[in-house]
């Protein structure tokens, strides 16, 4: 055999081993082509967050990444795309995907007294208790109310406090779309099944199969656009529900989150949190545990 034979097929090796990405390392020879496809995975994903931050003011990089990656990589699939590089093309090309990839990552589920042992709670011990000391109606904000069910859910036990005229609740959310269906305030009956009948009486409206929230409810609920990880916060706060969506974001972004809520609220002021949100440490952002899933602000 010719030295320049030999040489070639070496060579012909060392290309191979080259472009399958193998990592020769001292002496031991390691393959990485899943390492050098998760690379490149990673890149295309870090280029997918930020033009999906460029064309909608979201940032994705503090929300918990696996979570993000697992129902946003079921959506493209869905849609033909195999990989984030095309679905990031996709987007830049075509409004009605970034809609439904905007519908997607913010996860809208929710219903009337969601979790009613928590609303009653609230309702008949930790509201009337803390309304009793307030010389006006208190001011109440619900963050990512998603399709309008919480802040309505909050309207109707105000107004066994004072009347409808005199509420304000301030309802917001990051999804126009959310908020679009929640200022129509219609809704299944699986998403009303825990209003009591004297509640379903006095504020919705049955059509067909489906239920109208009535306008006096609807006047005491104002809808904003408004991102917690982003915009500031309104000040003077007596009580914020925020519940359902901390889940999703990372520590670093919730602990942000929690000193944003301690600004915001008054000296006194109440914090209501999801079933899973529980605040470890309450004291670290100047809040204390009063009952479970409820904080104080000190
Ligand atoms: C699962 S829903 C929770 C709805 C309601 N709070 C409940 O518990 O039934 C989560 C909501 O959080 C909203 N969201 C996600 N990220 C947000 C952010 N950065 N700022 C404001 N809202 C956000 C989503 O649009 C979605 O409507």
């Amino acid at each position: 055999m010719s030295v320049s034979f030999l040489l070639s097929i070496r060579l012909f090796y060392l290309l191979h081993f080259f472009l399958l990405g193998v990592d020769i390392e001292k002496g031991n020879v390691k393959w990485c082509g899943k390492k050098a496809t998760a690379v490149g995975d990673q890149q295309d994903y870090a280029q997918f967050v930020k033009t999906f931050q460029t064309l909608t003011g979201i940032d994705l990089a503090k929300y918990k990444e696996a979570q993000m990656k697992r129902r946003i990589t079921s959506l493209y699939e869905k849609r033909g795309f195999s990989s984030f590089r095309a679905y990031t093309k996709g987007l830049q090309a075509e409004k009605s995907l970034l809609i439904e990839c905007v519908d997607r990552m913010t996860i809208n589920v929710s219903e009337f007294f969601r979790n009613p042992t928590q609303w009653e709670i609230f309702q008949q011990d930790i509201l009337p208790a803390y309304a009793s000391k307030q010389n006006s109606p208190v001011s109440v904000w619900s963050a990512a109310c998603s399709t309008g069910e919480e802040p309505y859910t909050l309207a109707m036990i105000l107004s066994d406090l004072y009347p409808l005229s005199k509420l304000k609740v301030l309802a917001t959310d990051l999804d126009n779309t959310v908020l679009e269906h929640a200022r129509h305030g219609i809704y299944t009956e699986k998403a009303i099944r825990e209003v009591d009948k004297s509640y379903r009486d006095l504020f919705l409206e049955q059509k067909g199969i489906l239920f109208h929230v009535k306008s006096e409810l609807k006047r005491s609920v104002q809808f904003q656009k408004h991102n917690l990880l982003h915009d500031p916060y309104p000040k003077q706060m007596d009580c914020i529900v925020c519940r359902n969506v901390l889940i999703y974001f990372t520590e670093e972004a919730k602990e942000k989150v929690y000193r944003s809520f301690h600004e915001s609220l008054k000296q006194g002021g109440v914090l209501f949190v999801g079933s899973t949100e529980q605040m470890f440490h309450p004291e670290r952002f100047g809040f204390r545990s009063i009952r479970p899933f409820f904080y104080e602000k000190i």
